[in-house]
């Protein structure tokens, strides 16, 4: 079933033709609770499962393809050697499945880093490919395009009704309300860059010619420009490229003593993650958030929320702060990754209060809010929004929770805390090393995972991964274990 508000956005939009009349839903695989609960149970087993002890996916392969081969000597000849990779060629997805140039079929619960909500190859992302990009794929920002406008009103009716960026839960559009505007660019970097210019301009309005400090958290990672790289305080991103932005000062994620001297009149931003994800899957303490914008209120500091990895659906509602009292909401959120599925585009969604500031000229992209980004992403989040969808999500990232929640017991020398909300989990390893062991383990056995921090294995897979899938992953997490 469609919601009200997305079944009137999408009649209107399928009414002025921005959404093709093909699109079609993927369903969600959708169990009935007592099938679940009786499902869960068998999938609870009271020991670890070790049926993934031998090597299937031998890395390299034993005999690579001329394929595999000849792709990585052109990659080691001529690409920018910035990323640390497997020797694995991906030819092609399906779901929350991909395929290597060897053939060979893996897992993947990397979601293309936090960006695949709806999975690999989806129908209806496809189709919405097709048809925009045979009809209006980039006219640049010297004109209107009508999927922008729909994107960003869709933004702001659902920040309204699940609740975020200062709106309580279920507030309705009415005319003449305290509205919000949104800035279209690429990727996240540009979405952080941009709420960084946004915040120094409102800094300027409010208190003059001082107030341009930044203040952001350790672990944070906020992208490599050199505005994002200034507040992604971790040295091995920032140390070779130092001098950055002056005027930054890092505290420490939910530590209240010193918020006053972090936090003064010349700062004219504050910028945090409400669960940091590169960091190593810390999530912010919602007390300390209110003492944070409590205190970024009374100085004039506007709170950025950037929710590039955690937002848009990610914790199991809109945004990661959508659930706390408004008093802890942000004045700007950025977002991206999963935005489009995987079609390069990121947002800045401020509240108006902030928005007055700029003015045409003040800020600028040439690609960003291209009708054929912005038609893909007004599908995805449509799709996301949806209460089946979301409902499917709680209960598959449940049983993972239940699942992984079991691993410090079973291997108390290895596993810490699980980390993180929804399906953005970090399973936490108390010997150095062990996050690449057990990457490189679980890769061997088709399971792709990611590391976070220093100390953990990052879980962020497609959105609408089903339970047999999660069970999958588990099974091999816990094999991977037992071999250590
Ligand atoms: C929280 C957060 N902010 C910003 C970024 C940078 O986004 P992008 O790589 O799209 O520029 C990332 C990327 O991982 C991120 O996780």
């Amino acid at each position: 079933m469609l919601r009200p508000v997305s079944r009137q956005a999408h009649r209107t939009l399928r009414h002025r033709n921005i959404l093709p009349s093909t699109v079609r839903y993927t369903s969600v695989s959708s169990p009935s609770s007592s099938e679940l609960l009786s499902r869960s149970a068998a999938e609870l087993p009271n020991a670890p499962n070790t049926a993934y002890s031998a090597v299937t996916h031998p890395i390299p392969a034993a005999e690579p393809s001329s394929r595999t081969r000849e792709t990585l000597a052109l990659a080691r000849d001529h690409i920018l050697p910035v990323y640390a990779r497997p020797p694995i060629v991906l030819e092609r997805g399906k779901g929350s499945w991909v395929w290597d140039c060897d053939g060979r079929k893996y897992l993947d619960f990397t979601g293309g880093i936090a960006v695949n909500a709806l999975g690999h190859a989806d129908e209806g992302v496809s189709e919405m490919l097709k048809s925009q990009s045979s009809k209006l794929l980039h006219s640049s920002n010297a004109f209107y395009n009508e999927p922008a406008v729909a994107l960003a009103s869709l933004l702001v009716t659902l920040t309204k009704r699940e609740g975020g960026l200062g709106y309580p839960t279920g507030t309705r559009d009415a005319p003449g309300g305290p509205g919000a505007k949104v800035f279209f660019g690429n990727s996240g970097t540009e979405a952080n860059e941009g709420a960084l210019k946004v915040a120094r301009k409102v800094g300027k309005d409010r208190g003059g010619a001082t107030k341009t400090e930044i203040v952001c958290f350790q672990q944070s990672f906020h992208g490599r420009s050199f505005g994002a790289l200034s507040v992604t305080s971790t040295s091995k991103y920032q140390d070779p490229f130092v001098p950055l932005v002056p005027g930054v000062r890092v505290g420490v994620l939910n530590q209240s003593e010193g918020l006053e001297d972090l936090i003064t009149e010349n700062t004219c931003a504050v910028i945090v993650e409400p669960i940091q994800g590169e960091g190593g899957v810390n999530s912010v303490d919602v007390q300390w958030m209110r003492k944070l914008v409590q205190r970024a209120r009374q100085t004039g500091a506007v709170v950025i929320f950037d929710e590039i990895q955690c937002g848009l659906y990610r914790t199991g509602a809109l945004w990661a702060h959508s659930s706390w009292p408004v008093e802890c909401h942000p004045d700007i959120v950025t977002m991206a990754k999963p935005l489009a599925n995987g079609y390069p585009i990121g947002a800045v969604l401020m509240r108006d209060i902030i928005a007055k500031t700029m003015t045409a000229g003040t800020h600028g992209t040439t690609f960003g809010g291209s009708p054929l980004a912005c038609s893909i992403g007004f599908h995805v989040l449509d799709r996301l929004s949806q209460g089946e969808f979301v409902s499917h999500l709680k209960r598959t990232s449940a049983l993972l929770l239940r699942r992984l929640e079991r691993l410090s017991g079973w291997f108390p020398e290895l596993v810490g805390r699980i980390r993180g909300r929804g399906f953005i989990i970090g399973i936490a390893l108390l010997r150095e090393g062990d996050p690449q062991r057990v990457i490189e383990l679980a890769r061997e056995r088709g399971l792709l995972l990611l590391p976070a921090g220093k100390d953990c294995v990052r879980l962020v897979p497609s959105l609408n991964v089903s339970e047999a899938e999660v069970s999958h992953a588990a099974d091999v997490i816990e094999s991977c274990l037992s071999l250590l």
